[in-house]
Formats: structure tokens, sequence, C-alpha cells
């Protein structure tokens, strides 16, 4: 039986991404044109600045992504996209283009929603994956534990009551100065540094649900007060804080559901520091560590391909009138 393909478009945010995907979920071209360098210097992602950029991009990388899968057009069966949650602007670049795509080609176009794509992300490691699975999505926008019950079925266990992990990443690296996305930078400089400032752990003990702009602000203060204080001893301090909150969490969901899988997907999944205490924690339990590559932990087309595939078969194409929803949630069981 030949392999169907799939062309997925990713432009929620400020990554202009495009993947060849095909059924067996095999990923055979993925390419992501970051918008980094262009919002740095604004310390943040400056809405209408990515979706012109998407604009200018979008057909290059469309076709760079089909030129490294070897693919042409006619070779393609199905197109999806990110539909939300995101920034309305960038998303419509992304749909608008994959409905045109579709149209042209004759072939079905379906609507993904980011996070089942960051959930899908685990596929991209290892395409046996077991169910169910506590999951911990922690990305720029979003911070919550799930159970992911089987491809597209979640139920939530717990989310953030403010900041996600990823954005207090990005507010106290802009706070110390060292520019954005700030998760990498700050992540190395803790590998350099020791968790000797005993920063507060919030919501440590309530059940599932997350807290992380309280941990923030004491990371702020307590440099206003020691300016002299080193900078790689406020990563290691900070870093320490929220993973000893994202691990215990895991830990009490693994007590009490015993499920044999536990998935870390998102942007600060692609932290070395988050990967190795995820994979000690996992271990203890026996349970398997499902955690996208790292470099496929970020924003990218290939998780929203294999998410793509399981929402064709789950539900098939999307209403041909489908549009950007900025705030799209997903849905629990
Ligand atoms: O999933 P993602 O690419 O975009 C959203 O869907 O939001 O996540 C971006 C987030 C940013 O907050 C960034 O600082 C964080 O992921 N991040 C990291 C690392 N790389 C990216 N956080 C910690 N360590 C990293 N190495
Ligand atoms: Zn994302």
């Amino acid at each position: 039986m030949t392999t169907r393909l799939l062309l997925a478009i990713e432009t929620s945010c400020d990554e202009t991404a495009v993947a060849v995907v095909g059924d067996d979920l095999g990923v055979r071209s993925s390419v992501v044109a970051s918008q980094v360098d262009l919002h740095a210097s604004f310390g943040g992602v400056v809405p209408e600045l990515a979706s012109r950029a998407h604009i200018e991009t979008i057909t290059q990388v469309v076709a760079r992504a089909l030129d490294d899968a070897g693919a042409t057009g006619s070779d393609l069966d199905a197109v999806g996209v990110t539909s939300g949650p995101g920034l309305v602007g960038a998303l419509l670049v992304g749909i608008a283009t994959a409905k045109s795509l579709a149209l042209g080609w004759g072939v079905p176009v379906v609507g993904v929603n980011h996070l089942e794509g960051h959930l899908a992300s685990v596929y991209l490691a290892d395409r046996s994956v077991p169910f169910p699975q506590v999951a911990l999505l922690v990305s720029g926008g979003h911070c919550m534990l799930t159970r992911a019950l089987a491809p597209g079925r979640y139920t939530l266990l717990g989310e953030t009551v403010d900041d996600s992990v990823g954005e207090a990443y990005d507010k106290v690296a802009r706070f110390l100065g060292l520019g954005y996305p700030g998760g990498p930078v700050l992540d190395r400089l803790a590998g350099e540094g020791e968790d000797t400032l005993g920063f507060p752990r919030p919501m440590l003990a309530e059940g599932y649900a997350f807290s992380f702009s309280g941990l923030k602000t004491a990371v702020v203060n307590h440099v206003r007060a020691h300016p002299e204080v080193g900078e790689t001893e406020v990563a290691a301090s900070f870093v320490a804080a929220a993973m000893d909150v994202l691990c215990a969490k895991i830990r009490r969901a693994l007590e009490e559901f015993g499920d044999p899988a536990v998935a870390i997907v998102g942007g600060v999944a692609a932290s070395p520091v988050l990967r190795a205490r995820a994979e000690a924690l996992a271990g203890e339990f026996g349970a398997r560590l499902l955690i996208p590559p790292q470099a496929m932990a970020t924003d990218n087309a290939a998780m929203i391909g294999v998410a793509a595939w399981h929402r064709l078969a789950a539900s098939g194409p999307s209403d041909p009138g489908f549009g950007p929803e900025p705030d799209l949630r997903l849905r629990f069981s």
C-alpha cells in the first residue's frame, strides 16, 4: 500500500513552519523559518510584524518543504493547518494558504488545534505510543497537566491560574536583560550555577493547578534587593523552583493513576534540565517517557501533520468555512 502524504502548516505565533508527513506518521520534511531575530529587539512577539513576516515567507517555506520531501503538489492527499489558539493575523496567513493549496490540488483540508499538535509531537520521537499518559504541556502560552486517553481524547487535571512556565522563563530573562526567547539562555545559565536562593515553589501542595507569576515576582524582588547577586545563581534557583513544581505535579498524577507513560510536550520540553528530571521521574515509576526530539519541542509543522492525520481519521475534513480561533481550547472528555 502506498503512503498518503499530507502537507502541514503552522503559523500560530512567530515560526513559519511547513512539513510533509505520511499517513504512517513518518516525517518526509520539516522546515521552520523562525522570526526570532525580527522580534528580539522588542523583547517579545509583535503580532503585526509576525503576520507580515508569515505572508512574506510562507510560499518559499512551502516550496522548500515539498522539495525536501521530493514531492510536488500532485503527490499530496491532504492539507492540515493550525486553526488556533494563536495570533489571529498569523493564523489567517496559514489558513488562507492551506485552503488555497487544498483547492488547487483538489484535496481535503483539516484545521488542527495547536495544543493537540504539541500533544502529538511525542510521535516524532517514537511512533509506538502507549495510552493512557500523564501529559504535561508546557509552552509559552500554556501550562497544563492532562491525561491523554487516546489520540485526540484528553481529560484535564489542572492548569495555570496565571502565567505559563514558558512565560515566566521569558519574563525573568527579559528582566535580567538576557533577550527573547528566554528559555534556552536561562537554562544554559542555570547549568552553571547552584540553587542557593530558595525561591518559592508556588502551589506545590495544591492538587494539579499551577501558578508561576509569584515565582517571577520573587525573582525580580530578590534581584532588585540584591543587585550584586550572580546571574547563574538566579537562573539556577529560578529553574530549580519551576522544575520542582512541574515534577511534583507529574509525580502526584503518576501516583494517583499509575499510567504506563508520561509525556512532556511544548517549548519548555526542549529544556535539558526538564528532560533529565522527567527521565529520572519516569524511571522511578517504571513509566515510559514520551518526549519529542529537542528540536521538535518548540513550534513546528511536523507535529501539526501528525495531529492532522489523527483528526482526519477521527472526524474527517473541516467544514470549508472554518477560520482562525485565537482562543481555541482543548476539548476535554
Ligand atoms: O511551544 P512553543 O514553541 O510556543 C508556544 O506554543 O507558546 O514554546 C515557546 C516557549 C517559550 O516560552 C520559550 O522560552 C520556551 O518555550 N523554551 C524553553 C526552551 N526553549 C524554548 N524553555 C526552557 N528551556 C528551553 N531550552
Ligand atoms: Zn506551541
